[in-house]
């Protein structure tokens, strides 16, 4: 079957599968609000609908699904629904993003289930800082699961840094060697104006170049590895041989090469991550439509496909949050820990 491309040439080869809504952290770029309306639970899909939601973009020609949240861990007996992943020999990658807090407890079952690889949240070496950060306690369980996830997946462990000024900028050294003495891959994140980041401020950004410019200073010379992927990483390399990546989706999107897609937990499906209307897939699925049928009505909707959402917010010239509080609480999908990222 030819790969199925949108109207810039983009195939669709990765989908981003949000268990949950709920989380057990607030962090700031992410959370920041007192209260949020999370998704009706009966609109939250069984394992059993969202597997068949996967094998329907599977026909299409996705080969890597990342399950997401909200806290994905907080999903009950998620390893069940990793199993069901695991057995479908069309995914090629399956991974999951977690901000770690319970992840030593899940480890063991998890990496039983299947799952290939892990990537956990990581902002702060510092127990003050993360409690700023996230409004909870528990960055010694965070690192706890850090070590689990190295032990059970070596070499397939990311660490993901949001980098906010003022706040974390500090420990970008720090969180680098703490990365190269476990032997994962740390990932620098530019901090992004997406819907549920509504402190969102440039000023907090640490523009890429400046990122490299300090680490530099740290550690010496850089070099840009310049691998041709759709992954939102570029990669770079320490004389001493650390490998590291910045995800710059702020100062230098990379929309052009974009090839994934999101589902909420309640079974609506998102392109962009700062599209404001989804396909309600459950209403479909529940409805009685075939798999097939469902993989027709996402093949028509991604063969349109031309959004560019992170290339059109570098374009305006006011940059403030993407969405205001209220605009949140009237449709939480608008969130970014309701699409998972
Ligand atoms: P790998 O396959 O390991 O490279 O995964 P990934 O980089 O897709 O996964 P991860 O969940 O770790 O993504 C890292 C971060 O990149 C997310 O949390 C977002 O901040 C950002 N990101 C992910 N998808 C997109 C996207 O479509 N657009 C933009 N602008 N940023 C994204
Ligand atoms: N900017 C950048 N990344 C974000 N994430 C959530 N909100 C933001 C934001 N405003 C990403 C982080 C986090 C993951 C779960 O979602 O990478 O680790
Ligand atoms: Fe933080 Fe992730 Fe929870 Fe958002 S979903 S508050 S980034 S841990």
């Amino acid at each position: 079957m030819p790969a199925l491309l949108d109207l810039h040439g983009r195939p669709l080869r990765n989908l981003r599968v949000s268990v949950t809504d709920r989380c057990n952290l607030r962090c700031a770029y992410c959370m920041p609000e007192e209260e949020y309306r999370w998704l009706p639970r009966e609109d939250v899909l069984r394992f059993g609908e969202l597997s068949a939601i996967v094998d329907a973009f599977c026909l299409l020609g996705v080969d890597k699904v990342r399950i997401t949240g909200g806290e994905p861990l907080l999903r009950r007996e998620l390893e069940r629904f990793v199993e069901q992943l695991a057995r479908r020999p069309a995914l090629k990658d399956l991974a999951l993003t977690t901000n770690g807090l319970l992840l030593a407890q899940q480890a063991p079952a998890l990496a039983a289930a299947g799952l290939h690889r892990v990537t956990v949240s990581l902002d702060t070496l510092r127990e003050p800082v993360f409690e700023q950060l996230t409004r909870r306690k528990g960055l010694a369980d965070v690192l706890a699961g850090i070590d689990a996830a190295a032990r059970h997946w070596p070499g397939r462990v990311k660490l993901d840094t949001v980098v906010m000024r003022g706040v974390n900028d500090g420990e970008i050294d720090a969180l680098l060697e703490f990365a190269r003495e476990r032997g994962v891959e740390l990932r620098y994140i530019e901090y992004m104006d997406v819907g549920g980041a509504t402190q969102w401020s440039m000023e907090q950004v640490v523009p890429r170049a400046e990122l490299l410019e300090r680490l530099a200073q740290r550690f010496g010379p850089i070099e840009p590895l310049h691998e041709d992927s759709s992954a939102p990483a570029e990669r770079f390399r320490l004389s001493d041989g650390t490998l590291f990546g910045v995800i710059a989706s702020t100062t230098a999107p990379f929309c052009g090469k974009c090839d994934r897609s999101r589902l909420t937990a309640d079974g609506t499906w998102y392109l962009c991550l700062y599209a404001r209307l989804g396909l309600n897939l459950k209403a479909l699925l529940r409805g009685g439509t075939s798999t097939e049928e469902i993989a027709e009505r996402i093949r028509t909707v991604w063969s349109g496909r031309s959004d560019r959402g992170a290339e059109e917010r570098l374009a305006e010239r006011e940059r403030g949050p993407l969405l205001d509080a209220q605009m949140l609480r009237d449709d939480p999908r608008l969130e970014m820990h309701t699409r998972g990222g």
